[in-house]
């Protein structure tokens, strides 16, 4: 039943139309068709499935997601029910740690984010042997990051690393360069807004981006500290280093632009509120995931054609550097689900790289199979993916690997710190060092 499962999920890789034309030798045709009769035959002997899986996707990313289980459900004969979630990630946690501590089998499959890895990992089916055959086609570095104590605790969908979009017909407009640090960005953001709102567009914002109290703002607020040269919240030796002149220096800059660049509701934005209010065409820059590229390139998006992508800007000081977050999406089983053969093959098909293809067509998501930087398709369709390899190869990851089990508190005491900073509430100074004795007291003798 295994091998049968896993050779239908590597033949599925395989569309149709290519498995068919001439793209095949004849004698790999001839073993591949010996190996669907086969599998076609297991599958038969296979009860059908009824299965559950999570989404908190954001965009069109449920239809998305349908449409796949879709082809799953014709070419398995199980049957895939989307549970949707709300699209915080910090949401999204919290139900599932709930789920999953009571032993909930209402859930076959969960979507899982690239820092939950190590906070999970316990209620999660190990993967290895089911995917031992396709983990070599993924990026090292993402395997690893969803390998805990040797368990293959999920697989991945998508990695993620952020942009800073930018209104490249405002750009020419004021004759102004695509800012490389955050100074050149303030300022021409300034400029540009300030002319547009004369022009008659009360409406324009020069800087957007996720200011929620969620995890979203660790997201941004690492890539300000991290763009000062000031460290990375937790270093990967467990050290806390967040309480440092640079990280202040970094926070405090992004208060002084909320009420003036950025719109005071800026403080409650998640991805799709500053996405929204970016791609009604009311801001000359916005800090989002890629997949904010295929949808403000959408048939029904103001802003279609009229912008393009940047690697985030540096900070200032001698470490000062360009610096994007790590983020990413996976695929986890349930060690409660009543069906996990089936759940398994649900979590390999949607890691395949037929799947990723698709992906990274219709929602300009990040592959994390290597071979997929290289494929025409994808590279004429979303340029924004080979060109987003090298960014995120040196993303910056969240401290999730050293803090373990506390990364979800260490993540919640950082973005409060920063939210209180930027609403007014005390200088970053201050609140980096109330901070840094919460982290000291939640990390006692070790993580
Ligand atoms: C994106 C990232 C994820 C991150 C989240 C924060 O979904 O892929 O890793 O935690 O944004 O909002």
């Amino acid at each position: 039943m295994w091998t049968g499962s896993v050779a239908l999920s590597r033949l599925m890789c395989l569309s149709r139309t290519e498995f068919f034309s001439g793209g095949f030798p004849m004698k790999l045709k001839t073993l591949l068709v010996s190996m669907m009769a086969s599998v076609t035959l297991v599958a038969g002997a296979a009860h059908a499935a009824e299965l559950s899986i999570v989404s908190g996707d954001t965009g069109n990313g449920l239809e998305f997601l349908r449409g796949q289980l879709d082809k799953f459900e014709a070419a398995t004969g199980h049957t895939v029910t989307i549970v949707p979630m709300p699209s915080s990630t910090t949401d999204q946690f919290g139900q599932y740690k709930l789920w999953l501590a009571a032993g909930n089998t209402d859930i076959d499959v969960y979507q899982t984010d690239v820092i939950w890895a190590p906070q999970l990992a316990d209620q999660f089916l190990d993967l290895s042997e089911a995917a031992k055959d396709v983990v070599g086609d993924h990026f090292p570095s993402i395997i690893e990051s969803q390998t805990v104590n040797g368990k293959l605790v999920a697989l991945p969908a998508f990695t993620d690393a952020p942009a800073l979009y930018y209104r490249k017909d405002l750009l020419e407009k004021y004759g102004k360069s695509v800012p490389t640090t955050w100074a050149e960005l303030e300022a021409t953001a300034k400029e540009i807004m300030d002319a547009e709102r004369a022009a008659g567009n009360p409406e324009m914002w020069g800087f957007l981006f996720q200011g929620n109290a969620y995890e979203g703002l660790t997201c941004n607020a690492l890539e300000w500290v991290k763009s000062f040269g000031g460290g990375q919240i937790v270093e990967p030796d467990g050290t806390i280093s967040i309480n440092n002149e640079q990280a202040a220096a970094a926070i405090d800059m992004v208060a002084g632009w909320v009420g003036t660049i950025s719109p005071e509701g800026n403080l409650a934005y998640m991805e799709e509120e500053s996405r929204g209010v970016w791609q009604l065409g009311n801001a000359v820059f916005h800090r989002n995931w890629p997949y904010a590229y295929s949808l403000g390139n959408g048939s029904d998006s103001p802003i279609a054609g009229k912008f393009d992508v940047a690697p985030l800007p540096a900070g200032e000081g001698p470490d000062a550097r360009s610096a994007a977050t790590l983020g990413g999406w996976n695929v986890a089983v349930s060690k409660y689900s009543p069906d996990p053969d089936a759940a398994i093959e649900l979590a390999l098909y949607l890691s395949s790289a037929e799947v990723q293809k698709e992906r990274a067509l219709m929602q300009s998501n990040l592959p994390t199979i290597e071979a997929l930087y290289d494929d025409a398709d994808i590279a004429a369709g979303q340029p924004i993916i080979p060109n987003w390899k090298e960014i995120f190869q040196n993303a910056v990851p969240r401290p999730s690997a050293p803090t373990q089990a506390k990364y979800n508190e260490v993540s919640s005491l950082f973005w409060s710190a920063v939210h209180d900073t930027l609403s007014g509430n005390g200088t970053a100074a201050e609140n980096l060092e109330i901070l840094e004795a919460d982290l000291e007291d939640l990390k006692g003798d070790a993580w």
